[in-house]
């Protein structure tokens, strides 16, 4: 069993949403398509980017009317807002850290948004229960991402949606070399998932139309632009465009669905 210790403390005592590197109450690097990156970035435009991450999530869900939508890895609770902005009849955050859960329920008061603390691996809901599920920058996190497969074909309803957010590796050898150059690697914060295998588990649960889109041009010049806007830029951080000018790293959306005929 992995320790938590580095996740809770990150997410739980720390927040990680006070770091410079993200703003506004969100914790992901942004897509940063239609974002001019050749002046000084602002934190509207900082802002603007977490939220065009997930309008681009919500979008390849396609979340309509009457919708029961479901997050993993909600963080703040902010994206239940981006979701809503789509009309669906209720959104559902889970989230591993408890500290998470409680600001989320602060900064919702929608009585369409409730959140709950919960593993991706071990969902707190009844099978079925769900037309679509997102997850945004948090599957770099899941030790268990066959098991995250598994329960999202199992809450999602037949016909069910599903469309993960964040960074995969694409070569074997791309742990190793990550934690050479990033410290979340490092510290095992990070994990370095194959997008190969990732797909691969989504498969294995029951999801059919798989696709993994990488989406890295329209975040990695745009964070590190806004990693070098500090006074001291950290150079450590910024080797996250480097681990993708290297191949070792990318962005990625996945997307998936529940075959309609699927047994509930
Ligand atoms: C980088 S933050 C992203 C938060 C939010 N999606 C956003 O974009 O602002 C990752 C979140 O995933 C949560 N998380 C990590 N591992 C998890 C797990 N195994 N099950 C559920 N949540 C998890 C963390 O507690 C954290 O809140």
């Amino acid at each position: 069993m992995r320790d938590l210790s580095v996740l809770r403390r990150t997410y739980g005592t720390r927040d990680l949403a006070t770091s410079p590197v993200f703003a506004g109450g969100f914790i992901n690097f942004g897509y940063w398509a239609g974002i001019p990156l050749d002046g000084e970035l602002t934190v509207a435009q900082r802002v603007a980017s977490e939220e065009a991450l997930y309008d681009l999530v919500v979008a390849a869900l396609d979340v309509g009317p009457g919708d029961r939508v479901l997050e993993v890895g909600s963080g703040h609770g902010l994206g239940a807002r981006r979701v809503l902005r789509r009309g669906p009849g209720e959104v559902r955050g889970v989230d591993l850290v408890p500290e998470q859960v409680a600001r989320a329920r602060r900064a919702n008061d929608d009585p369409r948004v409730a959140f709950v603390q919960g593993a991706c691996d071990d969902l707190p809901f009844p099978d079925g229960s769900f037309g679509a599920l997102l997850s945004v920058e948090a599957a770099q996190h899941f030790e268990d991402v066959a098991g995250f497969a598994r329960e999202s074909a199992r809450v999602l309803a037949p016909g069910g949606r599903l469309a993960v957010a964040t960074f995969f590796t694409r070569t074997d050898d791309a742990a190793e070399r990550l934690a050479g150059l990033l410290r979340t690697f490092a510290s095992g914060l990070d994990r370095a998932h194959r997008v190969d295998d990732v797909a691969r588990d989504l498969r294995a649960a029951g999801f059919a139309h798989v696709t993994a889109d990488s989406i890295g041009e329209h975040v990695w010049r745009g964070l590190d632009r806004w990693l070098a806007r500090g006074p001291r830029p950290d150079r450590w951080d910024r080797n996250w465009l480097t681990a993708f000018e290297r191949g070792l790293v990318d962005y990625y959306l996945v997307t998936a669905r529940k075959p309609a005929g699927s047994p509930v």
